[in-house]
């Protein structure tokens, strides 16, 4: 479904970019209704003639010509952003923020006024269309939250979560590309040290996970029903499994998971 309100980008990096390209394809928003700005002019540029977007000339400008605005610069940057535009910011506005480690409250007390707030946590999948975007606000009639869903389905799936579990979902599904990634650098070097090609290697390790993704998607058994299923008593699987249980993956996983969390916890303060 198309939505019917100007949107504006602040910040048209890898993230806000993406998330724009997703509503483009999916036709959930059309360009000459969608406004970009970015520090770095040229990046703004590029994108708007690339995409036939409008390009706004401040933050101030892009504030005042829309009603919804994804602000996707990174979190450091969020004061002096938030200067730039807050004379602007009306009651009515929305505002979706992407940016991690971020509570509303900091949201809030960097832009100052009455205004809709949505927090969203996409991940790296927005780049093809999967990402997985938990979101929140504090919106107790829903308006924001219901545009920022159409807005993050044109990147992938929504979950509309509790603030207090956005630590957790930066560890789990923000991060999580790198493990599933790291997870294919690994499987890529043991081809290649044992004769393969990296392309041939490449090919083995992503298929695999791709193969891995859609079958846990598509199926009904759980993660762990699927990798009983794989594991055959003696086989190679069962063999592999063993000595990664035995050196506890399990338990370094969940050591790695909270490390992630703790750091989110000590960034969002
Ligand atoms: N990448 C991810 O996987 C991911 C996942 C979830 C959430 N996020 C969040 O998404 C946000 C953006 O991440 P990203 O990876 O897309 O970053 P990015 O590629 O660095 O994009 C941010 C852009 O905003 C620009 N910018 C900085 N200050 C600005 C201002 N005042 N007005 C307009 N533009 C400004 C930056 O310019 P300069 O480079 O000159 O500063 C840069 O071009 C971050 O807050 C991050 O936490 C990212």
């Amino acid at each position: 479904m198309k939505i019917k309100e100007k949107i504006g980008l602040i910040g048209v990096g890898n993230m806000g970019g993406a998330i724009l390209e997703g509503l483009f394809k999916k036709k959930i928003a059309g360009p000459s209704q969608v406004w970009v700005y970015d520090k770095i002019g040229d990046k703004a540029a590029q994108f708007s003639q690339q995409w036939k977007a409008n390009l706004a000339s401040s933050n101030q400008d892009l504030v005042g010509k829309t009603e919804a605005v994804i602000l996707a610069v990174k979190p450091q940057d969020l004061f002096d952003a938030a200067e730039e535009f807050k004379a602007a910011l009306k009651s009515s506005h929305c505002v979706i923020s992407i940016l991690a480690g971020t509570p509303m409250s900091k949201i809030r007390k960097a832009v100052s006024g009455t205004f809709k707030i949505v927090r969203a946590m996409p991940n790296l999948g927005a780049k093809v269309g999967e990402s997985v975007t938990a979101l929140t606000s504090d919106d107790t009639k829903g308006e924001g939250l219901a545009l920022a869903e159409q807005i993050f389905s044109g990147c992938g799936k929504t979950v509309r979560l509790e603030e207090k579990h956005f630590d957790l979902v930066t560890a789990v599904s923000g991060s999580g590309p790198a493990y599933f990634f790291l997870m294919m650098e690994l499987l890529m070097k043991e081809g290649i040290q044992n004769g393969l090609s990296e392309a041939e290697a490449k090919t083995l390790a992503v298929q695999t996970a791709v193969g891995a993704g859609l079958l846990a998607q598509a199926s009904i058994s759980s993660p762990e029903e699927l990798r009983k299923m794989v594991t055959s008593k003696g086989g190679t699987t069962e063999a592999a499994l063993k000595i990664l249980e035995s050196k506890n993956f399990p338990e370094i996983f969940h050591e790695a998971l909270q490390a992630a969390l703790k750091r989110g916890r000590e960034l969002s303060q």
